[in-house]
């Protein structure tokens, strides 16, 4: 399995994050993205990267904290985007459910930034809360684009839209929410060829570690998740989602 999703530079797991991989690895989660979204996670994230050759970083500026984006930082993601290890630009997109920074700006942010990734040909990770449509109507501007639309919440007609640009779609613990019932609907329509895995961690723990800090170990029940909706046996789903993964990320 690989975890396309984790955010390990959170102060969340500083003091621990060497047992937080072991348990994953022995939970045969092989590959682990850690994905930023502000200036100093960007960093952390890119040296977590170069240490371990297992993880592999995403550098953006999260909708929530496009107030901390500047010259200066933009400077050094063009930067480091090339670098083997930064293997997307995220996490990036607009979320109008909080409004931490003023819409105007994360639309601004947003749209560099998927210049940044256009520029130098890397696939983006994308956040979008109730904000379907500026989310659809800017990421056409730049289509065709590599890339996944992460801890997906909207409905099957908003997914179909999204996989029409060319992204991939993934799904947060959500979908083992005995209350989201519609989002698996959603889930197991997704085609194989298109779905990522990931935790979110440590946000989402999905059941049956509900309730409790999430980490990238329970991608599996994840996992299990999607393939007991899909019918199809953990292996195929555990297959068929990290070859989109090593494909979508270009990881080795
Ligand atoms: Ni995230």
């Amino acid at each position: 399995m690989i975890d396309t999703h984790t955010h390990l530079e959170f102060p969340d797991f500083i003091d621990e994050v060497d047992d937080v991989i072991q348990r994953a690895q022995d939970a045969g989660v092989e590959k682990m993205i850690c994905v930023g979204g502000e200036p100093p996670r960007n960093l952390i994230d890119v040296e977590m990267a170069n240490k371990y050759p297992f993880i592999y970083a995403a550098i953006g500026i999260h909708p929530n904290y496009a107030n901390s984006n500047s010259p200066e930082h933009e400077e050094w993601i063009v930067n480091t985007l090339p670098e083997r290890k930064v293997v997307a630009v995220g996490e990036i997109g607009l979320d109008f459910f909080y409004n931490y920074s003023l819409f105007d700006t994360q639309r601004e942010v947003f749209r560099k930034y998927l210049s940044f990734a256009k520029e130098v040909d890397k696939p983006v990770i994308i956040h979008s809360r109730d904000s379907f449509t500026d989310t659809y109507d800017i990421l056409k501007e730049f289509a065709p684009l590599n890339g996944v639309v992460h801890c997906f919440s909207y409905s099957l007609a908003e997914a179909e839209a999204f996989l029409s640009l060319g992204l991939h779609i993934s799904f947060c613990g959500q979908i083992t929410f005995k209350k989201c019932e519609e989002l698996r609907d959603v889930a197991k329509e997704i085609p194989l060829d298109k779905l990522l895995l990931e935790t979110d961690c440590p946000f989402l723990s999905p059941v049956p570690k509900r309730g409790k800090r999430n980490e990238p170990a329970n991608v599996k029940y994840i996992a299990e998740k999607h393939a007991e909706l899909r019918d199809i046996s953990f292996e195929e789903l555990d297959r068929a989602t990290t070859e989109n993964a090593v494909r979508l990320f270009g990881l080795e």
